[in-house]
């Protein structure tokens, strides 16, 4: 019998004792803070049980993916695993104790066919009344054993919850295995008897201080482990044997060079690793993350044990995600969570296996070496912590390690180093630094790389190495907190040559946590590869050393890279256009608009700019290839790449290439950074929008494309509509009908002009004649209603002639401002008159100035009510001057 059929014979029996199949529920409890891993079947139940929530039926059945922490050190034996599935029947108050014995040894003697001459029974101390009913079934006397609480009373599952005696079966491998003393029965250390079934007869909840309180009903929660089961049916000494493992433990040993079987140490390592190998790639795809606290530290543990042991066979490189796809090759069609999440797991344990594969020699070494100086036996709990802090060994794996030679570590002695740096970390974080700090803050981060992935993803998986908050270096963040994050890695794009920083979200898995990022930055110019996520926590929280997933915004920075690529074919267009002494002098490359500043000497012309940009969408058109390659600076520039002018380049630089499908030659080729889209087509269109100077020699073009384009365009095709709509024509006749009106316009206003100038007339004919004799000079002055200057001119010089001579001075209101034109005659101006200055003196009245020639001044003030009294001033002055 396989596991599959095995595992669906389970299901399919109870079903036919009116149970309900019910799915696994996930590795991480739902809504169970009491419990770290689901760690039986009965954990997605214990609402039903405490009678919290109706269950969907009183009889269940189940076969649950369970996690045990206890045992993680023993694993590599035959009986203990991380992981196991659990084979389960649940009563939720209806049947009892009869029927779930009934129930288990059918199960047992008629499906699955175990001898009854290799079972043993334990129950439970005063438990008589599972005793008799075992005794009804046929089982001896002497195969049934009673135990205290330490065997027979299971849970609760976590701090508290529901609990209960409980009767086991056991199967005897035979006196052969084992320690082969003649006390041994089930519950002995050794090897003889496993534990395949317990049933529990839950009818207690214990609380936190360990009190037990009766449960509304009594209930049953029984538990099969899988992997035993196979093994006994399969007749295997271990479940490694088994089809479950086999072909786990197959591709360890492939990898390793090596052969299962063949030598007990190397059995062990060959186990330890297929076993976590399968466990981790389970926790992973149930959503759990490496980190330094709870369940993402359980991951870290198992996965670091499992690289160690890896070192044991001589696997030097990263092998343990082979190790895991092996297992969700041989688990995925009864659990497809570990297929859909593959990339994911795989990456996952490759990073955090990369990771502590890079201390992972060292910390060797050191240990040996502090093995050599420890006395005692015992390491100090400081060596263990300085393992801890700076090579990433789990406490457990140092004890572990220095278990086979012998030693221990001391614990407390390492709690005392964890809670001092705890310790250590509040204290920083209670003298909060000043503004300008910061920087500090930052130079004493700068050490912390990041290495950007995101020029082909906008999604990947990396670990939080450093947290500022309140300008200052922390250990964890929780919601609501402005942060900065630093991560090993990051899909998101810094801000960099023009291009914005890409926005999105930073998600802690462990924790709950997530980050809402609105800025990515290198804060530091001469340490480009130190990359700040600025965000705030929104949910959850996050902590230094976890694991995080990073999302950037897609469609944002997919309108960036368009915005990007159509920069690079502007430059190339303006050089074709203007010529190649065109020079980038800076760029913006955001979501919404790009814009390019470039020398040029002269303004660009309208058929210039169209031509540009039609060659630019011609390039979108052809759909051109875009590439980035990798290569030395000079060899780049021996290639004819543009390089910026002023920028420092590394030795080995990223030239961004556009070209056809096949083409060898690049139509552009530039050092850059920044992000692409991969063909030119995806642009869909570029749109320039302004073309403007900024400075001698320099010009600045704006353009928008992709969905900037669609919605610019949008917006003027609505703007003609509306217009349209108002002229009551169709939008192609809107300029014919506007040139139309405004020709109409103008034809109106120089009739409107020809009718003022008439009116001024009339009005200008009552001043005829008005004139005084001042100084022996002909003067006449007047406040008009002309509506402009050349009007009040020409009122001046027909009023002057028709007094045949003399001087006139006019003021009239208009502009919002007093304005004034005199004119006198020659003779007068022979004489010394000068119409200029007597307006420079006229205007001053109202707040202005004025001046002109001899012959004709001008002036105009602010003060539009002081025309009057400006105008009776002109009497005084031609009586002073010397022209009379
Ligand atoms: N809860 C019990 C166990 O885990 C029976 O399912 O052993």
């Amino acid at each position: 019998m396989t596991s599959d059929q095995i595992r669906e014979m389970f299901l399919h029996f109870f079903e036919g004792k009116g149970h309900k199949r019910v799915p696994s529920s996930l590795l991480i409890p739902h809504e169970d803070p009491t419990l770290l891993l689901t760690s039986a079947g009965m954990v997605q139940f214990k609402a039903y049980f405490m009678g919290e929530r109706p269950a969907p039926s009183p009889r269940l059945t189940s076969c649950q993916k369970c996690f045990r922490t206890t045992d993680i050190e023993s694993v590599g034996n035959s009986k203990h695993l991380t992981f196991f599935e659990m084979l389960g029947n649940f009563s939720i108050g209806d049947y009892f104790k009869q029927e779930a014995i009934e129930y288990a040894w059918e199960f047992v003697i008629e499906h699955l066919g175990l001898p009854r001459e290799r079972l043993w029974i334990t129950i439970f101390l005063d438990d008589d009344e599972s005793f008799a009913y075992w005794r009804q079934l046929g089982v001896p006397e002497e195969r049934i054993i009673r135990h205290g609480e330490d065997n027979n009373f299971w849970g609760p599952a976590g701090e508290s919850g529901p609990c209960g005696p409980c009767t086991e079966i056991h199967y005897d491998l035979g006196e052969g295995v084992g320690c082969g003393l003649p006390t041994c029965i089930p519950g002995c250390d050794c090897d003889r008897f496993l534990e395949i079934w317990n049933l529990v007869f839950t009818q207690y909840y214990q609380d936190e201080s360990g009190s037990r309180t009766p449960l509304p009903k009594n209930n049953v929660d029984t538990g099969m482990g899988l992997e035993r089961t196979v093994a006994v049916v399969q007749g295997k000494r271990s479940f490694y044997e088994t089809d479950l493992f086999a072909p786990i433990i197959n591709k360890v040993a492939e990898l390793a060079g090596v052969k299962y079987g063949a030598d007990d140490k190397t059995d062990r390592a060959l186990r330890v690793i297929a076993e976590h190998g399968r466990a981790v790639a389970f926790l992973i795809a149930d959503g759990v993350m490496p980190s330094n606290e709870g369940r993402g530290y359980v991951l870290r543990r198992v996965l670091r044990r499992a690289v160690r042991f890896g070192r044991l066979l001589g696997l030097e490189q990263p092998f343990l995600a082979e190790v895991a796809k092996a297992a969700i090759a041989k688990m995925e069609h009864v659990y497809p969570e570990l297929v859909q999440n593959q990339d994911f797991i795989l990456k996952v344990i490759e990073l955090e296996e990369e990771r502590f594969s890079q201390t992972l020699s060292t910390g060797l070494s050191l240990l040996d070496e502090i093995m050599e100086r420890a006395k005692g036996g015992i390491i100090p709990g400081g060596e263990a912590f300085r393992l801890y802090d700076t090579y990433g060994f789990p406490v457990e794996l140092t004890a572990e390690i220095a278990a086979e030679s012998g030693f221990s570590v001391d614990l407390a002695g390492f709690e005392q180093e964890m809670s001092r740096q705890r310790e250590r970390a509040r204290a920083a974080q209670k003298f909060g630094l000043g503004e300008k700090e910061i920087s500090k803050v930052y130079e004493s981060l700068s050490s912390l790389k990041t290495e950007f992935r995101g020029d082909d993803s906008v999604k990947s998986a990396s670990i939080v190495t450093g947290l500022i908050a309140g300008s200052q270096p922390v250990e964890v963040a929780s919601a609501g907190e402005e942060v900065e994050v630093i991560t090993e890695s990051t899909p998101f794009y810094a801000e960099m040559g023009g291009q914005v920083g890409d926005v999105g979200e930073i998600r802690t898995l462990e924790g709950k946590g997530l980050i809402a990022i609105v800025d990515t930055v290198r804060p530091l110019p001469e340490h480009p590869d130190f990359i700040v996520h600025r965000g705030r926590v929104i949910e959850g929280r996050v902590s230094l050393e976890s694991w995080v997933s990073l999302e950037v915004d897609a469609e944002r920075r997919l309108d960036i890279a368009r915005n990007h690529t159509a920069t690079h074919l502007l430059h190339n267009a303006l050089r074709q256009v203007l010529g190649s002494h065109v020079r980038q002098m800076g760029s913006l490359v955001a979501p919404d608009r790009l814009r390019f500043d470039f020398s040029h000497y002269a303004s660009v012309s309208k058929e210039e700019l169209e031509t540009i940009q039609h060659l630019i969408n011609e390039k979108i058109r052809h759909d051109l290839v875009v590439e980035s390659k990798m290569m030395p600076f000079d060899q780049a520039i021996a290639e004819g790449a543009i390089a910026l002018f002023g920028e420092k380049y590394g030795d080995t630089v990223r030239v961004m290439s556009i070209k056809g499908p096949g083409e060898s030659e690049a139509l552009s080729a530039e050092l850059c950074g920044g992000s692409h889209v991969s063909r030119t087509g995806e642009i869909g269109f570029c749109q320039i929008v302004s073309e403007s100077s900024i400075g001698a020699g320099l010009r600045r073009i704006e353009a928008v494309t992709g969905r900037g384009a669609e919605a610019y365009i949008v917006e003027h095709f609505s703007t003609l509509e509306r217009m349209a709509q108002q002229l009551q024509t169709p939008a192609a006749e809107v300029e014919g009908k506007v040139t139309n009106i405004l020709a109409e316009l103008d034809s109106q206003r120089k009739r409107a002009a020809a009718l003022q100038r008439e009116l001024s007339k009339i009005e200008a004919k009552q001043y005829v004649g008005k004139h005084r004799i001042v100084n022996g000079i002909p003067l006449n002055t007047a406040q008009v209603s002309a509506p402009n200057i050349e009007e009040l001119r020409q009122i001046c010089e027909w009023l002057r002639d028709q007094q045949g001579g003399g001087v006139v001075v006019l003021g009239a209101d208009f502009n919002n401002r007093a304005n004034f034109v005199a004119m006198g005659t020659p003779d007068l101006v022979a004489k010394g008159f000068h119409a200029g200055k007597l307006v420079n003196e006229v205007a001053a009245v109202t707040g202005g100035r004025g001046g002109g020639s001899a012959v004709l001044g001008q002036g105009g003030g602010k003060d539009r009510k002081k025309i009057g009294e400006a105008l009776k001033l002109v009497d005084e002055l031609i009586k002073k001057s010397s022209a009379g």
